[in-house]
C-alpha cells in the first residue's frame, strides 16, 4: 500500500500523534517550539539532553515512551553536524519511517525544524523511501500478528507554501524511486522483457506519452546483431523499449536516459559460480531507473524533452547461446568479438546507444550495472562516472550530489584502448580484469557516437548486499534520483 504524505503547520499544542519524531541537530539548543512541547512532556526531552543521553549525531535515535498527551511516541533523530541539512533531513526521514513501519504506528510525524521547499522536498522523498517494503510475494501473517501498516505520514512546517510544493515534488520523486526499486526487486521470473514494456506502457497511458516496443524481428530489421546475439540463448522476446516525454519547446533536442535491462545475467555460455548469482536479478537496475525516472519526470510536469531507452533480455546459456570467439556486427556497422559472453551488458547498450542518434539527443546517459570490476573499485559508495564531455560530466556529477547519489569520475585515457583491441574484430567485449570499468565504458564509447554521452556503472550502488541504516537489503533506487535531478537541473 502507498503512503500519503502531506504537510501539517507545526502547532505541537494541537498535535495529536501515534508517532511524533524530531530531527536534531548535533549539540543544538531545542528549537523554541519543541520546547513547549517538552514543557507538556514534563521535560523529558531536555533531561535526555542535558543527560547527554542524546546527541544529535547522524541515525542516533532515542524512543521516549510514555510521552504525554495527543502525542502517544516521541522518537528523536539525530541529524549529524553536517552542513547539508537536505541530504541530512532525507536520511533522517528514511529513518524515522522505517521505525514508524517496525513500531506500527500507522502513521507518523516529521518535524526538522522550520524547512524550506527543498528540506520539505528531501522529507517526503526520505518518508517513502524508509517506508518502502516488497511484500507482494509473502503470504500476510494472521490477523493477531499483523502490525498495523504505515499508510500516512506528515512533514511538519511553518512555512505552509514551501511544504505544500516541497512534499508535492518529493511525493513525485518518491513514487519514482519506489517503482524503480519494486521492479529491481521482483525476481527474474516475474520482472522479464515483456513485463518491462508493460510497465513502461503503463506509464504512457498515465500520463500520455509516447512508446515504442521493439521485439526480436523488430531489431533484426534494423541490424542490431549486438543486441541480438545476447537474446539469442533465451526464448524470451528481447525488447528495446522507448518512453518519450515531450513537454518541453517542440524544436528543443531531448535528454535521453538510458537504461541496461538485464531481467537475469547467468553469464551465458561464460556462466558465472552458482555462489550469489541469485543477485543478478538486479541486473536490470539501470532500466528500472530509466522507468522510475520517468514516471517522476511526468508527475513533475517538468516542462523538458526526455526520451527513456531500455534494452531488456535475458543472459542463458543453451544451444542456441552465443560462444567465445563468435564475431556479431553491430547496427553501426562495427564488429565485434564476443571473448566473454558474460560481458553482455555492453553488448545489449550498443545498439541501444546506436538507437539513441535518431532522436538526436542534447545528451544521453546510460546506467548499467556493467561491471564487477567498479564494485572493487567504488565499492557500495560511488557510482562510476564516464563520458565523451568533460562538461556534462560534471553536471551528472552535480545532479547525483544534490540526489544523494553520489558518482566518481574515471578516466577515459586512449591509452585503455590498448585492451580492447581484437585480432579478427574492431573491437571485443571484454579487455580481461586491468581497468574492468574503463574498457566496458570505452567499449560503450564506440557505439555512442554523434551526441555527448556519460556512462553510470552503478554495479556497486544500485543494489546492496547489507542493511544500509536508512533502507534494507536489496534495491537502493540508484540512478533515479541522478536522472531526475540532472533533467530537472537542465529544466531550470
Ligand atoms: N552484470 C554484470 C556486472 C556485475 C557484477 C554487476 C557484479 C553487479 C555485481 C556484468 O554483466 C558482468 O558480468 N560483467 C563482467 C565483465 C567481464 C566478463 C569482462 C564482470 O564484471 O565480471
Ligand atoms: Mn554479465
Ligand atoms: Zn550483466
Amino acid at each position: 500500500m502507498a503512503l500519503t504524505i502531506s504537510y501539517r503547520r507545526t502547532d505541537f499544542a494541537a498535535l495529536n500523534s501515534p508517532l511524533l519524531v524530531l530531527a536534531l541537530p548535533a549539540e543544538g539548543q531545542l528549537p523554541p517550539a519543541v520546547m513547549a512541547l517538552d514543557a507538556a512532556l514534563g521535560g523529558a526531552i531536555e533531561r535526555t539532553l542535558d543527560r547527554r543521553d542524546f546527541r544529535g549525531a547522524r541515525d542516533e535515535t532515542l524512543h521516549l515512551s510514555g510521552a504525554a498527551r495527543g502525542v502517544e511516541r516521541v522518537l528523536l533523530i539525530g541529524l549529524g553536524k553536517g552542513t547539508e541539512r537536505p541530504a541530512a533531513i532525507r536520511r533522517a526521514a528514511a529513518i524515522a519511517a522505517r521505525r514508524a513501519v517496525s513500531l506500527g504506528s500507522g502513521h507518523v510525524d516529521f518535524y526538522a525544524g522550520a524547512v524550506t521547499d527543498e528540506e520539505a522536498e528531501a522529507a517526503a522523498v526520505g518518508l517513502i523511501a524508509g517506508a518502502w517494503e516488497y511484500k507482494e510475494l509473502k503470504t500476510a501473517p494472521p490477523e493477531e500478528e499483523r502490525r498495523r501498516p504505515l499508510t500516512s505520514g506528515a512533514v511538519l512546517a511553518d512555512d505552509e507554501v514551501a511544504a505544500a510544493r516541497g512534499v508535492a515534488a518529493g511525493v513525485a520523486i518518491g513514487e519514482g524511486h519506489s517503482l524503480a526499486r519494486r521492479l529491481a526487486m521482483m525476481p527474474g521470473n516475474l520482472c522479464t522483457p515483456d513485463y518491462l514494456a508493460e510497465t513502461a506502457q503503463d506509464i504512457a497511458s498515465r500520463h500520455k506519452l509516447r512508446v515504442t516496443v521493439l521485439g526480436r524481428g523488430e531489431m533484426e530489421r534494423e541490424s542490431m546483431g549486438s543486441f541480438l546475439c545476447v537474446a539469442q540463448g533465451t526464448p524470451e522476446d528481447p525488447k528495446l523499449i522507448a518512453l518519450e516525454y515531450r513537454r518541453g519547446p517542440a524544436n528543443a533536442a531531448p535528454v535521453v536516459l538510458v537504461g541496461k535491462g538485464l531481467c537475469f545475467d547467468t553469464g551465458g555460455i561464460s556462466i558465472k559460480p552458482a555462489q550469489s548469482m541469485e543477485l543478478m536479478k538486479f541486473d536490470m537496475c539501470g532500466a528500472a531507473g530509466v522507468l522510475g525516472a520517468v514516471e517522476a519526470i511526468a508527475r513533475l510536469d517538468l516542462p523538458v524533452n526526455v526520451v527513456g531507452l531500455i534494452g531488456a533480455t535475458t543472459n542463458m546459456p543453451s544451444g542456441t547461446a552465443i560462444k567465445p570467439g563468435d564475431v556479431v556486427r553491430a547496427s553501426n556497422g562495427k564488429y565485434i568479438e564476443i571473448i566473454n559472453t558474460d560481458a553482455e551488458g555492453r553488448l545489449v547498450l550498443a545498439d541501444v546507444l546506436g538507437y539513441a542518434r535518431r532522436f538526436n539527443p542534447a545528451a544521453v546517459i546510460d546506467a548499467a550495472t556493467l561491471t564487477g570490476a567498479c564494485v572493487i573499485a567504488l565499492g557500495h559508495t560511488a557510482t562510476g562516472v564516464m563520458g565523451s564531455d568533460e562538461e556534462l560530466i560534471q553536471e551528472v556529477l552535480a545532479a547525483g550530489r544534490r540526489a544523494g547519489e553520489p558518482g566518481w569520475q574515471l578516466p577515459l585515457w586512449d591509452d585503455y584502448r590498448e585492451l580492447i583491441k581484437s585480432d579478427v574484430a574492431d573491437v571485443k567485449n571484454s579487455g580481461g580484469r586491468p581497468a574492468g570499468t574503463i574498457t566496458a565504458a570505452l567499449f560503450l564509447k564506440e557505439f555512442a557516437d554523434g551526441y555527448p554521452w556519460v556512462h553510470l556503472d552503478i554495479a556497486g550502488t544500485a543494489y546492496s548486499e547489507s542493511d544500509l541504516v536508512t533502507i534494507p537489503r536489496g534495491p537502493t533506487g540508484v540512478p533515479t534520483g541522478t536522472f531526475v535531478e540532472f533533467v530537472r537541473g537542465r529544466a531550470r
